[in-house]
Parts: structure tokens; sequence; C-alpha cells
């Protein structure tokens, strides 16, 4: 079909381009008819611009359906004064229709795209399925446009600095990044399949060995994990890395091109949010120690405390049982908490059940204390409202558990009672650092060592004669960066010395033979003049979510799975044809 060329974009023009004969093709986003005239508004990448047509002057005027693909050309008039639309930026003007062609038809529409307010109550797995509509909406295309504007700051970034660009193998051999592996099955030699990677990991210091430097790439990654709101099975990282340096050179890197990349995107998109500051560092301990986990949401204070002492001298039995057994007393502070009615109080029990509570003890702090005050001695609650900080008013929630319990319920908790106090300042990105991690940590279920991070991670030059004495305790050269209680970004300093990788890769369980057969290609490479390198992989999808607000991932990707990973608009994963099976030499197990 012949068209003709458009001379504007339907969001450009301005009362500056009265008078003007203009071009316009796109998508007929929304029909009006008003008996007399016919007004469209035109939707094309840029945005929406008003056309009235003269039914007059027309036939064939009842063709324009929502979301028909439309070409005109007329006039740009300036609208009468009432007709004048602020909300949108041609809202001073439109367009008097002389001739249009409809380009293609649009079938009865399975969700209603043009409407904002309508589309907030249709399915997701609708919306994915007809994803090609979905993302016709403008708000879609916003969010695409500030992911992809992220991920061209970021080149100019590195690009500036000296990075090299390198795409690694999406076939490959499993990474140790904790989740399950997605494996291709290999047709030349049955039985045997690639991995794809979790993460560039392995070939990124490979390129260190073979003298890259400054290495990057904005790299799909691939892991079979239970999902989550911040989670996909595919997802992009930016992963960098580089030779010749310390933990302190990659921090100062990363931070400043967040800030920049942050920062650029707020003011081109004009981004309801306040600019991006310093990155205040905290240790893993004292994450835990303040907030209950090593991901803080620090736009609020709320720090946990913990009375396990005062708990194991206490005549409460609850505490005192928790203490002795080898667990903990650890609160958080609920402030003006004292005046919830009964049922609030009762909901955050709940609240703190579902994470696996038992109880939340509740203590008010009041002229007269009341809840568990009445097993405590005044001394022992003005010890409890001294360490947690509070004040008359305030009510204080108790958890009595092994740590791990009390930080996880507690942890939540806070940023629960956060919420209830209007604390999570929406506008505002709080990134922190989060430094030395334990290099390992002790996994009660298969009785061994697990790597915090993974298991090229360096530990602390200082901790290492620990390794073998006291591995618990050894630190590692390892950092994370979090948002608003979110991990954004992960990194650390590698390993480059084959004999200290082989001695990490034992104290996490890896046999010699395991450690030749799985990384081999690797223990071989770092004997080849390895340099010390170390570096960074932050979650692109998570840094849009956080730049536009989103709390679930798949609004800031084109095409992204439902549930546990299924494709809604490709209908994938599919079976095979008997004849791929037989091709990969594969047979189903019969259950
Ligand atoms: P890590 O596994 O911590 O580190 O991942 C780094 C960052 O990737 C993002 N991310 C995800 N985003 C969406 N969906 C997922 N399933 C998902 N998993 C991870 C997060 C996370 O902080 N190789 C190391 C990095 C390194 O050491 O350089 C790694 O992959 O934003």
């Amino acid at each position: 079909m012949r068209f003709d060329q458009r001379t504007h974009f339907a969001g450009e023009l301005r009362p500056s381009d009265v008078g003007k004969t203009v071009c316009l093709n796109g998508w007929c986003h929304r029909v009006r008819d008003l008996g007399g005239l016919l007004f469209v508004d035109l939707r094309d990448r840029s945005g929406i611009c008003q056309l009235f047509f003269d039914p007059a002057k027309f036939e064939g005027l009842k063709s324009l359906r929502s979301e028909c693909v439309l070409s005109i050309t007329g006039e740009v008039v300036m609208r009468s004064p009432e007709a004048v639309n602020p909300k949108i930026p041609t809202g001073e003007i439109e367009i008097r229709v002389d001739n249009f062609a409809v380009l293609a038809d649009c079938d009865v529409l399975p969700f209603p795209v043009s409407d904002e307010e309508q589309m907030e109550n249709v399915s997701e797995e609708l919306r994915i399925k007809h994803r090609y509509l979905d993302l016709r909406r403008p708000s879609m295309y916003r969010s695409l446009a500030v992911r992809a504007e992220c991920v061209r700051l970021i080149r100019e970034f590195l690009d500036q600095r000296g990075f090299i660009e390198v795409e690694t193998p999406i076939f490959t051999r499993s990474t140790p990044e904790g989740a399950r592996d997605y494996l291709v099955p290999y047709r030349l030699e049955p039985g045997k399949f690639y991995a794809l990677p979790q993460s560039p990991q392995q070939y990124k210091q490979l390129l260190m060995v073979a003298g890259f430097e400054k290495y990057y790439q904005i790299a799909k990654c691939f892991r079979d994990e239970a999902q989550r709101a911040d989670r996909q099975p595919e997802f992009t990282q930016l992963d960098l890395e580089m030779s010749f340096v310390v933990q302190e050179d990659i921090l100062t890197l990363a931070e400043a091109m967040t800030r920049h990349v942050c920062n650029a995107c707020i003011q081109k998109f004009e981004l309801d949010l306040d600019p991006v500051g310093p990155f205040p560092r905290i240790s893993y301990d004292e994450a835990m120690r303040k907030y209950g986990t090593d991901k803080p949401d620090l736009r609020f204070g709320l720090e946990l405390f913990d009375v396990t002492e005062i708990a194991r001298q206490c005549g409460f039995g609850v505490f005192k049982s928790a203490a002795d057994s080898g667990g903990v007393v650890r609160g958080a502070i609920y402030p003006g908490g004292g005046s919830l009615s009964r049922k609030e109080v009762e909901k955050l029990e709940e609240f703190a059940k579902s994470f696996g509570a038992k109880g939340l003890a509740q203590l008010f702090i009041a002229q007269e204390p009341k809840g568990i005050a009445k097993f405590l001695t005044p001394h022992e609650i003005e010890q409890i409202r001294s360490l947690a900080k509070a004040n008359e008013g305030d009510l204080l929630l108790f958890v009595a558990d092994q740590a791990e319990t009390a930080d996880g319920v507690l942890s939540r908790l806070r940023v629960e009672i956060a919420e209830r106090c209007g604390l999570r300042d929406k506008r505002k990105l709080q990134f922190c650092w989060v430094l030395d991690f334990p290099l390992v940590i002790w996994n009660e279920e298969e009785n061994r060592w697990d790597a915090t991070h993974h298991p090229f991670t360096s530990p602390k030059p200082e901790d290492i004669q620990s390794l073998d004495t006291d591995p618990g305790s050894v630190r590692a050269d390892c950092y994370d960066i979090v948002c608003n209680g979110v991990e954004w970004a992960s990194g650390s300093i590698r390993i480059h010395d084959p004999e200290l990788q082989a001695r990490v890769f034992t104290l996490l369980g890896v046999n010699e033979a395991t450690q030749r057969s799985r990384f081999g290609h690797i223990l071989d490479a770092f004997k080849f003049g390895a340099p010390p390198h170390g570096g960074i992989a932050p979650g692109i999808d998570r840094l849009a979510m956080f730049l536009l607000g989103k709390e679930n991932i798949r609004e800031v990707m084109a095409f992204p799975k439902v549930g546990g990973g299924y494709d809604p608009l490709m209908d994938a994963p599919n079976t095979i044809d008997q004849a791929q099976w037989d091709e990969m030499g594969l047979m189903l197990k019969k259950p």
C-alpha cells in the first residue's frame, strides 16, 4: 500500500506550526464522534495529536476504529480557548484533516489500549499475551525509553573511561551463581548439555587474564530460580571487570557511574525523584545488627535493637528460654505505635507470623507501660527503652527466636512499620554500599560452608590466616550496592592466585577431582600470569524499576515471563516434535 511519508511527529506539533500543512502517520488512539465533527487522537511514538474530520467532506469515516493505522494530511490550526487540553504538549493545536487513508485495520481489541485507568484492571497475563498492544501505551513506551537511556548512558560513561565492550557466549557451561541452570541439549553428542550463563563471571575473569584490563558487557543472564517481584529467569546485567585495581577503585567508579546515570535520567525524563547523592557505606555486620538484613532500606532509621542479654536475666519465660537456648531476643520500634488499636497490633502480629515468628511480644512505652511490662522489672523496662531509643507513646515489638528467624521477621516488620508511618519516601533513591561480607556462611542442612557471594571472591588479605582455623570469621573483599532495600549490584575483588583459589574450593567442599572437572579451565588460566582483578555487576532491569518507581520487574521488560517462567505471547516453553527428540537422542522419563 502506498502512503505519504510523515512530515512531522504527532507529539511535536506546537502553536508555532499553525498554518503548516502536515502529513502524520500513526495509530488511531481514540475516536470521539461529536455528531457534527469527528475527533481522533492520532498517536505515534512521539505522543498524541488531535485531528478533526468534517463528516460532510469524507466518506468511510466509520472505518476509523481504535488502533487502526492511519495516514493523514491536514492543516495545523489553533484550538479554541475552551478546547485547549493542558494535559498534553500538543494540547493547544489540532489538525483539520484534508485527506486520510486507513493503512491497516484493527480487530476488536482484547483490552482498551488508550485507557490507562481501565488498563489497571486488565490481567497481566492478558497484557503480556498481547504485549505488542500493551507496549503501544505511551506509559510503556516511556518505561522502555528510560531503560534504553540508562544503557546508553552506561555505555557512554564506560567508553569514555577506556572500557572495551566484549560479548561472551550464551552456550557455555555451569557458572556457580547459586541458581539452577537452564540447559540446552547438544545434538552431536547426546547426553551432553550446554548451560546458559547465570552470569559471564568466568569469561570476564578470563578476559582479565587475556589482558583486556577494562571490560564491560550488557549481558543477558539466565537463572532457573523462584520468581519474585524483582526477579526474572532471564534478565540483564551490566557486567564489568577491571585489572590492577583494589576494592576502592571499583567502589569509586561504580558509585560515580550510578549517580551520573540516575541523575541524567531524572533530568532528561523529568522523573519525580530527588537527585541521587553520595552512597553511605556500612559493613555487613552493622547492617545485620541495625536492620536485620544485608539489604537495608536507608530512607528511614527505625534501627532494630537486641535485648538478648536482658532477656537472659529476666522473669519472662518466652524471652528467657529463647536466650538460654542459643537464640536471640530482638525488637523493632513503632514510633507513636502506642495509639494503635488492638486490631492493628494483631495485624502486625499476623504479619510477623507469616514470616515465621512464633509470636510478637509488645511493650507499650508509657507512664504505665503495658504489654509484656507485667513480666519485667521497671529497671529492665528502662534498659529496653534506652536500647530501643524509645519515647513515651512508642510501641516496641519483639521476636524471640533463632537469630536468622528473628532477623528475617524484624527486617520485614521494620519496612512494614516505615510504610505505615509514611517513611518510605517515593521521591528518594537511597543507595548505599554494604561492605565486608563474610567469605563463607555455614549451610546447616548440607553441613558445609557455602560461598556468601561466589567461590571466586577474594578473602581480605589480613584474614587469610584464619581460612583453615576459623573460616566463619574471614571477611571478603566483596561489596553490594543496595537501593531502597533492594540489592542492585554485587561484586568483589577476585582470587587470582591458583593456590588460594584451590584452597577456597577445598573449604567449600569441592574436592580436587571436581575442581579439575568443573573449574580446570580457570585454575589453569591463573597459572599463566593472572593480574589482580575485580569487578561488579549491577542489574539493568532493577535500575529501570528504581527510576520508574515500579514494584514489578515485568513492567520494565519488553517481553517478560510470568509464573514459573512462561511466555504467554510465544507460548513458550513448548513441546517439540518427535523428530527433534530423536535427533537430540533424548527420551522423556515416564513417571
Ligand atoms: P549477582 O548474582 O549478585 O552477582 O547478580 C548481580 C545483580 O544482578 C541482578 N540480578 C537479577 N535481576 C533480575 N532477575 C534475577 N533473577 C537476578 N539475579 C540477579 C541483581 C544483582 O544485584 N557474577 C556476579 C557479579 C560479580 O561478582 O561481578 C553476579 O552475577 O541486580
